[in-house]
């Protein structure tokens, strides 16, 4: 079954799952054979010096899965939350002055001493920077390195399907994930099936739309229908459709109930609806074809 595409269809006969068919437990495969929780947290503008006590917080409530990056600054506290949890899945990424063959080596090096893992769950170019010229030679660096075994898996972030393109023809290496912008208002359908037709896995990033979207008209009403909160029926949505999600929050309140999302479902009238709320100018964040960092 394709991971990036189920639809769990509840109230369709003919496609309805039960509630239990998503739980925390839930992982999307890889093609690698490894495997990725669906439901983890985001740690974007959490700050450093409170990221362990937040990473900590979430473990004990139940995340299995903690996205991370160099430009966060706050893989060490991370590291230090997870040091104890080797269930724990994390992801890192390389940020944009690391690009290039060595420095992504030398970016692998430092990301796993901060972590206090020596071998990566999964590693992530963060942006492609075209204009650099250098993410097929970042990407020849992390399949040596997923080579060597020094990261389990390997994938990309923000890529658009011409990126992906000169990176699986150089190596012939498929990314795992590619780790992307998206929301209720802007859903990216053309490169999540550019993403299914390769096998690669759709991750979401700024699922809430950093909160824009929960104060939709449309998603208040699904919420009050179901009795759950705007921020559940979105993240709800996000696993509905198979994506992979990692929300952010580090109030320990929001963290709960970001998770508190497997007690209900969402019907076909609720993913219509949501469906119908897609933007082609929903993009909150820069262009990976145009951004300037
Ligand atoms: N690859 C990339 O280029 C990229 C770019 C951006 C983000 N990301 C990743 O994606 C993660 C999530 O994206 P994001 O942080 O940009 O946005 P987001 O998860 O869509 O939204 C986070 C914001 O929503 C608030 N929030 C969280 N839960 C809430 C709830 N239940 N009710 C109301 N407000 C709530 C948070 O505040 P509180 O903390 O106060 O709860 C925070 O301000 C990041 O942390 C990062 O790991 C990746």
């Amino acid at each position: 079954m394709q991971g990036s595409h189920i639809r769990f269809l509840v109230g369709d006969p003919s496609m309805s799952a039960p509630k239990s068919i998503l739980d925390i437990q839930t992982v999307i495969p890889f093609h690698d054979g490894r495997a990725i929780p669906q439901l983890g947290l985001g740690v974007w503008q959490t700050p450093p010096d409170q990221t362990a006590d937040v990473v900590r917080e979430a473990i004990r409530l139940g995340y299995r899965s903690v996205d991370t990056a160099r430009l966060y600054r706050n893989e060490e506290g991370v590291g230090e939350a997870i040091e104890k949890h080797p269930d724990i899945f994390v992801t890192t990424k390389l940020w944009n002055d690391e690009q290039g063959y060595d420095r992504a080596l030398r970016a692998y090096e430092k990301s796993t001493r901060l972590l206090k893992r020596p071998v990566l769950d999964l590693f992530l170019i963060h942006w492609p920077m075209p204009e650099q010229g250098q993410y097929v030679e970042t990407w020849k660096a992390l399949v040596e390195l997923k080579k060597s075994g020094r990261v389990k898996s390997i994938g990309v972030s923000n890529f658009e399907p011409e990126h992906l393109e000169r990176i699986m023809d150089a190596t012939g290496e498929i990314p795992v994930v590619n780790q992307i912008e998206l929301h209720p208002d802007f859903q990216q359908r053309k490169l999540q099936d550019f993403h299914e037709k390769h096998n690669i896995r759709t991750e979401a990033w700024r699922p809430l739309g950093k909160g824009r979207v929960l104060t939709d008209e449309r998603i208040v009403r699904i919420a009050q229908k179901h009795d759950k909160t705007p921020a559940q029926v979105v993240i709800r949505w996000h696993l509905q459709e198979g994506l992979i999600v990692i929300p952010k929050s580090a109030n320990p309140k929001r963290l709960a109930e970001n998770l508190d999302v497997f007690d209900f479902a969402l019907d076909a009238d609720d993913l219509q609806v949501i469906d119908g709320m897609d933007r082609a100018d929903g993009r909150m964040g820069a262009d990976p074809r145009t951004a300037k960092f």
